[in-house]
Order: structure tokens, then C-alpha cells, then sequence
């Protein structure tokens, strides 16, 4: 069970461990400078822009923006849990880990596990031994899904009884309202029944083989609804999962890297049932960012398995844009009219290669599907055809490949290429107009707290100068202001200021990102230049705070006048012209400052 891991022990393995030798397990790093430089592991790019400073023991990818400390890394890399990560850690620099008593999160997550375990083996006895299982093997093996997979991806049975799941809690002295929060037993006035009622069962995991949620098939033609899942919990979250994953992992690193990716439970089963295991399953929804995420970080090349209906498309359209956006390029395999991978697999010829043999470029499919609806050979059809498409091919960053699928665009259309080009282009700029904005007051606002803050972190030294001045009281920015006092709290407890201790207490305000980018933007400034940045900096957020206070005095003073209220307009005028003089002194203090 994992424990709290005391901070004295956390501390010892921070200092032993090494970032660079750590991140050098995982990827090759070259030195640059001070620093080392590599690939980043967390987005697909070509030219280096993840950098490790040795002397900060901290990673920061300019490309993503992915930062942190080296428990951090391995948080992400291997997709665990700090406290696993910091067990890794300890265990590799050989620090003792005395065992505490967990955190109440942690341990409520270790009981819902231990229930989901248990509701596990109930549902594989159901399946295997249980005389009430029959209809349910019966059916499986009518699917053609053969006993040896069902040991494999754990497949059970839930009976179709109002307490079967329930009564077998009980028995066990599990905790009904664990069980609940599961949603795999519902209340009702004096007790509980089942979710799962004669159902097949598949179980969830993450990618540490955990299970954190089921789905259920009905048995029947004509129930409803078809499929149900767990709902979201502590363990679980629709949408940034995938089924199978457990199953696939290894087969995914045996094929390099490739995963298929299908919609349904049933086209997984059917796809191992052919020998192709290197396979996952979305459950339900349409492909989310998180799980193009999750997918990139267990994978190098998708293949993408959606049914050829209408809903099937869209899916897949959406989901080739999802990892377009992210520099990766599926493979679409279209298939035959009518037919789901399962679907494929059951009809006669239905073999693996004829599978491959259909696969196209994930782009060059969305082109297809895009153009499909104008007719190429009148003019007005090959224009709008072209209208229709760049939005689509303007998302790939990677230039190469964008002027390879825009000379496609011309070939399809048969429209001239540096027509197409100036189509592009003319569409480019417009957005980028659209998105180009003045340089609004919150950005102005918004780039003096950041200053400060990068000052603090770069300059501990000018920290006392912060808190005389008034400290962060005047942002407005809460990520910025909730950095600021977590900077100041560390050097007021440990004199010195370690962004690396820090991290954790970042993390868990969810913003050491912003933290990690502010601090490997290194600025090397003269001797005696950062006091009077901070100062500068310090003024022009209690001038910004002023002026808010003054705009709302206004405001009232205003209200005030509507009412007739003269002793409020009094006591408001007061404190209007108290303003007014610290207003001017800022003013002229920069002014000073400047000369
Ligand atoms: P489909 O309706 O295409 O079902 O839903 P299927 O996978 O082909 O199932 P079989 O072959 O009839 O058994 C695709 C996926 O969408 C989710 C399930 O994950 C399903 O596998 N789904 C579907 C639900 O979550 N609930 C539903 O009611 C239906
Ligand atoms: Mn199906």
C-alpha cells in the first residue's frame, strides 16, 4: 500500500537523485551549454527544444510546455503517482522509505480498488462457474470469443438479479458506500441493488493494470440500452480511458509503437480474436484530447478503426484532428460499407491483411470525406472543394508536410498549385488578423505580475524587497499570485529559495507549468538591474490597484448622486481625494526611475 512518504525522506531523495541520469534511462540528452538538450518525450517534434538544467534539477519543454522536477518527469512518463515515483526514486538511489499511515485520498482510492477487485472476482465466477453464466458463455462463444480471451481481458458476468453484486458485498463486509461512490450498486429506501444486471462484464483499467470502471452488454436483441458503464469516480473518468489497455500494452511495444484504435468493446475482442492485440477501445464517446494524450504517451503511430457510418466518420474526423493538432498523423483503415472492425472480422474473408491492405493517410482520407460532397468536374465545385479543405490541412504545423498535402489539395481538385497556395496563404493571414489583438491592459497587466514573479524566482535576493512593498496583495492574476506567495513562503521557512522543493506544493495548485516556463526563461541582467525591475514592477501594480480603486469610488460616488445620498457622497469624496496624491506620487516616482 502506498504510504506517506515523510518529507525529511522525500528530501534525501531529491538530493541523491539525478536528473540528468534519471531522463537519461528514457531519452538521449546532449549537453548545450549549462544545460542538456533532447527530444521531448511528451509531444512529436524534430528539433530539440526539451531542456534539463543540471544545476536547477528541473526539465522545461519550450515546445509544450511540459516542466517539473525529476519526480515530476517520471509523474508524467510513466503515467504513476508521485508517491510511486518517489518510491522508484528511493529505491534507485538507495533512501529508506519509513512506512507512515496514507493520506485519506490515497487511502479512499486503495479501498475503491480493493472493491473493484472484489466486484472482479464475482463477476469472473458468474461467468465461469455459475449455472446462471450459461446464457452469457453461450452467447460469447456465438460472438466467436473463445475462453482463452476471456481470461485475457477478464471478462465476467453479472446475473440477472436485483442483488447479486449486493448480497455478495455484504457477505464479504465491503463497504456498501464504497461500492456506491463505484456506482456499482445503487441505493434505494432500505438498502441497495445491482447496476449490472445480466450483463457480460468488462473491466477497465488504467495503465497500470488497475481496474477503475466496467462495462456491461446486455444479452438480449432489443434491451436498453445496449451498453452500460460505470459512471465517473474517484478511480474513473469517461473519455480519458481506454478498454484494453492493459491487454495492448505489451503488444503495442512488440509492434513498434503502432496501436489501432476501434470504438466498440466487441470490435477489440473480435480484432485479439485474429491475432491483432496491439488494440484499444474508446467506450462510448467521441475521441477526447485526453485520451489523444494518453495515446501519445503508449504509443508512436495510430491507426484509427471507426464503423463507416455516418456517426463513424465524424469520429473519425474528429479524432484525426485531435492528434493532428498534436504533430502526429494516423493511418485511417476505412471499412467496407455497413461493417464495424467486428462486423469485418465475422464475414467470410474478413482476414488481417485484407484489413492493412485498406489503410490510407489519416489526411488524405479527411480530404476525401471533405470533398465528397462537390462535384470536381464543374468550377464551382473544384473552388468550394478547395474552400472546404484547407481549414483542415492549415492545422498540420509540420511545413513539409503541409506543402505536401496542399500539393495533393491541387492534384485532387485539379486547381492549380500556386493557386492553392495563395488560397492558403490569404486564409492564413486572415486568421492570424483575427487573432492578432492590440496588446490589451490584461496583457500589459498580466506581463508585469509575470515579470515580478520571474524576478523572485531568478533573483531570490530581491524576494524582502516584494514583501516590504506590499507583497502580491495588488495581482490580479490568481495563477501568478498563488506562485508569488508559495516563492515567498519557501524562502521565508527555508532562507533559500529551491524551485525544486517547491514542486510539489506547484503541482498540487496546478500551476508548475507556468512556474517551470517562467524559470528557464533566463535573463542575464547587469549587476544592480533586478532591485530596480522589482521596484518598477511593485509600482505599476499598485498604480493598476489605485486605478481600480478609484474606478469603483467613482462608480459609487456616482450612485450616490442618483440617490441624493450627500453623508455617503461625503464620507466618499474623502476617500476619493486620499487617493488622488498616492496616485501622483507613484507617477512621480516613476518618472524618476526613468530619467
Ligand atoms: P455500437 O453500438 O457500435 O456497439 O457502440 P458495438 O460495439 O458494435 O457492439 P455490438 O457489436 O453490438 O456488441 C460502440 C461502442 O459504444 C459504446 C460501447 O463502448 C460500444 O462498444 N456504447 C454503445 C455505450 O457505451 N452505450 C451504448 O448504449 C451503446
Ligand atoms: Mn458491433
Amino acid at each position: 500500500m502506498a504510504g506517506l512518504i515523510p518529507d525529511k525522506t522525500l528530501e534525501e531523495i531529491r538530493e541523491r537523485a539525478d536528473i540528468v541520469e534519471v531522463l537519461s534511462d528514457h531519452l538521449t540528452l546532449k549537453k548545450a551549454g549549462r544545460d542538456y538538450k533532447g527530444l521531448c518525450p511528451f509531444h512529436n517534434e524534430k528539433t530539440p527544444s526539451f531542456m534539463v538544467s543540471p544545476e536547477k534539477q528541473l526539465f522545461h519543454c519550450f515546445g509544450c510546455g511540459a516542466g517539473g522536477n525529476v519526480f515530476t518527469f517520471l509523474m508524467k512518463y510513466e503515467q504513476i503517482s508521485f508517491a510511486e515515483a518517489a518510491r522508484s526514486l528511493a529505491q534507485r538511489y538507495g533512501v529508506r522509505i519509513p512506512e507512515v499511515q496514507t493520506t485519506s485520498r490515497d487511502q479512499r482510492r486503495e479501498q475503491l480498488l480493493m472493491i473493484n477487485v472484489a466486484a472482479q472476482e464475482f463477476f469472473l465466477r458468474q461467468l465461469r462457474e455459475e449455472a446462471g453464466g450459461e446464457t452469457a458463455r453461450s452467447y460469447l462463444v456465438h460472438r466467436g470469443i473463445t475462453r482463452p480471451l476471456w481470461e485475457e481481458y477478464g471478462i465476467g458476468y453479472a446475473p440477472s438479479r436485483w442483488d447479486g453484486l449486493t448480497s455478495y458485498f455484504k457477505s464479504k463486509a465491503i463497504s456498501a458506500q464504497g461500492a456506491e461512490a463505484l456506482g456499482l450498486i445503487i441505493p434505494k429506501k432500505g438498502g441497495w441493488y445491482d447496476r449490472f444486471r445480466g450483463r457480460i462484464i468488462f473491466p477497465v483499467n488504467d495503465l497500470q493494470g488497475r481496474i477503475i470502471g466496467f462495462g456491461g452488454r446486455v444479452l438480449g436483441v432489443d434491451e436498453e440500452p445496449k451498453y452500460l458503464n460505470s459512471p465517473d469516480s474517484l478511480l474513473y473518468k469517461k473519455g480519458a480511458s481506454f478498454y484494453g489497455l492493459n491487454v495492448a500494452r505489451s503488444h503495442i511495444q512488440r509492434e513498434g509503437g503502432k496501436v489501432c484504435i476501434v470504438e466498440g468493446y466487441f470490435d477489440l475482442l473480435s480484432m485479439a480474436q485474429h491475432g491483432i492485440k496491439n488494440v484499444v477501445a474508446v467506450l462510448g464517446t467521441a475521441l477526447t484530447p485526453d485520451q489523444v494524450g494518453l495515446a501519445r504517451r503508449f504509443g508512436k503511430e495510430f491507426f484509427l478503426l471507426f464503423d463507416p457510418d455516418e456517426a463513424g466518420v465524424k469520429a473519425a474526423m474528429r479524432g484525426l484532428e485531435l492528434f493532428i493538432q498534436e504533430d502526429a498523423f494516423p493511418t485511417v483503415i476505412p471499412l467496407p460499407d455497413g461493417l464495424d472492425p467486428d462486423g469485418y472480422f465475422q464475414k467470410k474473408g474478413g482476414t488481417p491483411q485484407a484489413l492493412w491492405s485498406r489503410a490510407v493517410p489519416g489526411v488524405e482520407y479527411a480530404m476525401d470525406i471533405l470533398l465528397k460532397g462537390y462535384d470536381l468536374a464543374v468550377v464551382e465545385g473544384q473552388a468550394r472543394g478547395v474552400e472546404a479543405v484547407l481549414p483542415f490541412l492549415l492545422q498540420i504545423k509540420d511545413g513539409v508536410r503541409r506543402d505536401l498535402y496542399l500539393q495533393r489539395l491541387a492534384e485532387k481538385t485539379r486547381v492549380k498549385e500556386e493557386e492553392v497556395r495563395a488560397a492558403a496563404l490569404g486564409m492564413r493571414t486572415k486568421r492570424a488578423r483575427v487573432g492578432a489583438q492590440p496588446v490589451s491592459p490584461t496583457a500589459l497587466r498580466l506581463s508585469t505580475e509575470k515579470k515580478l514573479v520571474q524576478m523572485m524566482m531568478q533573483y531570490p535576493e530581491v524576494i524582502p524587497l516584494v514583501v516590504e512593498g506590499g507583497g502580491v496583495e495588488g495581482f490580479e492574476d490568481r495563477t501568478l499570485r498563488s506562485i508569488a506567495e508559495l516563492v515567498i513562503q519557501d524562502v521565508q521557512r527555508h532562507g533559500i529559495f529551491s524551485l525544486e522543493r517547491l514542486t510539489p506544493l506547484l503541482e498540487a495548485q496546478g500551476v508548475s507549468e507556468m512556474a517551470f516556463a517562467m524559470a528557464f526563461h533566463e535573463e542575464e541582467l547587469e549587476e544592480g538591474m533586478a532591485p530596480r525591475i522589482v521596484e518598477d514592477c511593485l509600482r505599476q501594480i499598485k498604480m493598476r490597484a489605485l486605478k481600480r480603486q478609484m474606478a469603483g469610488l467613482k462608480r459609487k460616488i456616482k450612485e450616490a448622486e442618483a440617490k441624493g445620498d450627500e453623508a455617503l457622497l461625503h464620507s466618499l469624496f474623502l476617500s476619493m481625494k486620499a487617493l488622488g496624491p498616492q496616485l501622483n506620487k507613484l507617477q512621480r516616482e516613476g518618472l524618476k526611475g526613468a530619467s
